[in-house]
């Protein structure tokens, strides 16, 4: 069955421990990089859920392998979307590990064309049943923008211009919260792309605070203010695209900005010395700040050593590290399709500069 969130009510008793406390979150870390405990995080719905994950977006024909080569390694925490068209590879690589369901944390999201109320648990039970589980540990809602409800992700009139959809996030919120209550197909709900004042509606207008927001968080775009802001909320962080512009599809994609094409996080030269002092990557470096900083992170990679790599991302920094790296926040966000979407995000957040006044390089 699923487990209750955090309501307004056990919000206000536990008011006075959020404000006080330096986290809501439990953390469980290693002391050593030679410790082999991997760092887990307590949600505000209780469960559990580990610091290192493996994301599954692109290449479909490899995920069927990779994310059973994945889970056999080691990664109990998966990352899909209905919107990445995956979730059948996902399900099969899950079933071909061999690893327990109840093993793995399993999450997927929302896309924008099923946020009508009345859609969701359909919506919900689509991806259950190409996922081939009966639940999923986390729903994420994809983005705050709504398309209109039908077949079509990405809804477009005759001249090319994205239509909206007729309800708001609250609407679709509230739905996956009936989901939660009175179903056991999800477990917990969260969101991801928000901006502040989107969260603060969502946690103003309804019984769940979210137990996540994934969200864009990297070396080059650290987001500390609203990091700290959800910490204090007890909303938990997914990085997604932990290693920043690594991913090509930032330099592909239509609404890439110039800043994507900034040195790759594998070439920074500072962490590629502090990679060196603990026989790391530059990349296990970055993945390593997110652990270090609270957070969970979700390296998308379908090759074998790389993946043996990132499984190896989860040790301790030093603060005089972990304060080198902070000097490395560019504000580069590369994920930001607002004029794709016409739909202005992350409107009140860093790094919004390539978008802002309706441009892109
Ligand atoms: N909520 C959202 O809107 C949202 C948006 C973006 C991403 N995500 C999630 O986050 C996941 C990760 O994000 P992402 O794919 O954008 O970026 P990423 O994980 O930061 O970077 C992926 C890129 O880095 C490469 N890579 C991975 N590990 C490496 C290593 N150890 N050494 C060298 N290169 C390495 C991968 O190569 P190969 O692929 O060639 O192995 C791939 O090109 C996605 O898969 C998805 O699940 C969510």
């Amino acid at each position: 069955m699923s487990t209750p969130q955090l309501t307004r009510t056990t919000l206000r008793k536990t008011l006075s421990s959020l404000l006080h406390q330096p986290s809501t979150c439990t953390i469980t870390r290693p002391l050593t990089t030679h410790a082999r405990a991997p760092t887990t995080y307590t949600l505000n719905t209780g469960a559990q859920i580990p610091a290192l994950g493996f994301g599954t977006f692109q290449d479909p024909n490899s995920q069927e392998s990779t994310v059973s080569l994945a889970l056999q390694r080691g990664m109990r925490l998966i990352d899909t979307a209905r919107v990445y068209n995956v979730e059948k590879q996902v399900g099969q690589g899950i079933k071909k590990s061999g690893i327990p369901r109840e093993d793995i944390f399993l999450g997927t999201k929302l896309w924008c064309n099923d946020y009508h109320p009345e859609d969701v648990e359909r919506a919900v039970d689509d991806s259950l049943r190409d996922l081939d589980t009966p639940y999923v540990d986390l729903l994420l809602m994809h983005y705050p923008c709504t398309f209109k409800r039908g077949e079509e992700r990405f809804p477009r009139d005759g001249q090319g211009r994205m239509i909206h959809g007729e309800t708001t996030f609250v609407d679709t919120w509230r739905a996956m919260e009936r989901v939660v209550k009175r179903t056991g197909k999800v477990r917990a709900i969260g969101v991801s792309n928000f901006s502040k004042a989107e969260v603060e509606m969502l946690i103003r207008e309804s019984d769940t605070v979210p137990a996540v927001h994934q969200m864009e968080v990297h070396p080059y775009l650290q987001q500390k203010g609203f990091n700290e802001w959800l910490h204090g909320q007890g909303i938990h962080v997914v990085q997604f695209s932990p290693l920043g512009n690594m991913n090509d599809f930032y330099r592909q994609t239509g609404w890439s900005k110039e800043i994507a094409h900034m040195m790759r996080v594998i070439d920074q030269p500072v962490l590629k010395e502090i990679g060196e002092k603990y026989g790391k990557s530059p990349v296990q470096v970055a993945l390593a700040w997110g652990i270090n900083s609270g957070r969970s992170v979700i390296p998308k990679s379908v090759i074998d050593w790389q993946i043996e790599e990132n499984l190896a991302a989860d040790f301790e920094l030093m603060p005089e590290d972990m304060a080198r790296i902070a000097t490395l926040d560019a504000k580069a966000r590369f994920n930001d399709p607002s004029l794709d979407y016409e739909w202005r995000l992350y409107g009140d957040l860093e790094g919004i500069d390539g978008t802002v006044r309706g441009r892109t390089h």
